[in-house]
């Protein structure tokens, strides 16, 4: 392992079967965890290529087991990470209202982003945790499924992500790429469609640097024979406009029933949600083979289908549509108000993101909702956001929200594809 330390130290490129020793030894202990953070920051700092992503993905995929779906094609989608990003909670319920089979495994908040299981598990009842049997079933049963990524899966990824999420060896193109597609294909679906995210709550946050991400994303899981497709887009505010588990559940709700009592939801989120999902749900419907997306997508949005299968998928993991129905924000928020006027320049998502997980830990129903959208004109004293706590401790959370005189330049929701 020294020899491979030292090789990548000094911009060598390891071979297929070094990656594949390197992963099996780790997982046998036969590597220690000094070595492989020392291996993982020279990938940081030299960069894998796109040979060296693969390999490591083959042998992150060999460290587990892998599920096999028989039949139809089955697509999954899969972000990068972003804070108030409810898409999954909202395409997996729409695209198989549509008819498609999405089988959707899902992990755990990280650093300042929000994880769709822990969103999902503030339904009371609600059960991330199935077999794979159970969770190939109900795919084949109602359409869709979204569950936690069981221990047999990569676990080669697990481990290698808490050291790298330690060390802070996160941010390397190649190992994102590996520790994300490893476990797509260890989920069995046939298709995939990504969600990259750029800007900077995201960990690339140069649209540059996410667009050779999605190729990447794309090339390997073509390697692997699989049909996928990737986006890039805005991650410099929260996507939707709540941030914690039970809120985001409850604008993903109010979302898929358009729910009018939510005036914030159907002011603010609708649009940049609304405009995500779409191309996002079409994207997933083309690759299972189903034509005219946006606007099947349309349909089944205003017919209420989709949240009846949204509903339905959560009673087959255990939560009621009662339960759904009766979440509601803690009430009384504290109102942040803007201590002077201008245009909203920039908002410290990451402040925000983390803000809203930590409040979301104490109380399900605690967290935040922004007002207001970068570009926005606010005069002094407009409400910023509403901050729904679980005590009576007052945040200063105005410093959050940079305004000026000049109106920002605008940017795009998705960019241009990579
Ligand atoms: N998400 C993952 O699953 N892995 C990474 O390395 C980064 C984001």
């Amino acid at each position: 392992m020294r020899r491979a330390i030292e090789l990548k130290r000094d911009g060598a490129e390891l071979s297929p079967e070094d990656w594949s020793g390197i992963v099996a030894a780790f997982m046998d202990d036969r590597i220690d965890e000094a070595q492989m953070a020392a291996l993982c920051m020279a990938c940081v700092w030299r960069g894998m290529s796109l040979e060296e992503a693969h390999a490591l993905t083959q042998a992150m995929v060999a460290s587990g087991d892998v599920l096999h779906f028989d039949g139809d094609v089955v697509v999954d989608k899969h972000s990068s990470g972003g804070v108030s990003d409810i898409v999954s909670l909202v395409a997996v319920p729409l695209a198989a209202a549509c008819g498609a089979h999405v089988a959707k495994l899902s992990g755990r908040a990280l650093g300042h982003t929000g994880g769709t299981i822990d969103k999902l598990e503030s339904i009371p009842g609600f059960n991330a945790n199935l077999s794979t049997d159970a969770f190939i079933a109900q795919v084949r049963r109602i359409g869709c499924a979204i569950a936690a990524q069981t221990s047999a899966l990569v676990p080669a990824d697990k481990r290698m992500y808490a050291l790298r999420d330690r060390t802070a060896t996160v941010p390397s193109m190649g190992l994102i790429a590996a520790s994300i597609v490893s476990k797509k294909i260890a989920g069995g679906a046939h298709a995939f469609v990504f969600d990259v995210k750029t800007g900077r709550a995201a960990f690339m946050q140069k649209p540059e640097a996410a667009a050779e991400l999605a190729r990447r994303l794309v090339e390997i899981s073509t390697r692997f024979g699989r049909r996928a497709t990737a986006f890039v887009t805005d991650m410099n505010e929260p996507l939707g406009h709540s941030i914690g588990t039970g809120l985001e559940i409850v604008e993903a709700r109010n979302f898929l029933s358009r729910n009018a009592a939510d005036s914030v939801t159907l002011s603010l989120s609708k649009g940049r949600v609304y405009n995500l999902v779409l191309p996002i749900v079409a994207a997933m419907l083309a690759a299972a083979g189903i034509d005219d997306g946006e606007s099947r997508a349309r349909s089944a949005l205003a017919s209420g289908a989709a949240y009846e299968k949204f509903v339905e998928m959560i009673e087959a993991q255990g939560a009621t549509r009662a339960t759904l129905e009766s979440m509601e924000p803690l009430p009384n928020p504290q109102v942040v108000r803007a201590q002077q006027s201008g245009y909203l320049h920039g908002i410290d998502v990451i402040r925000l993101g983390n803000l809203g997980r930590e409040l979301a830990a104490r109380n399900s129903l605690a967290g935040l909702r922004v007002a207001v959208r970068i570009g926005d004109r606010i005069e002094k004293n407009a409400a910023l956001a509403y901050v729904h706590t679980p005590d009576s401790v007052t945040l200063d959370l105005a410093g959050a929200f940079e305004l000026s005189n000049q109106h920002p330049p605008s940017r795009p929701l998705i960019y241009p594809s990579p």
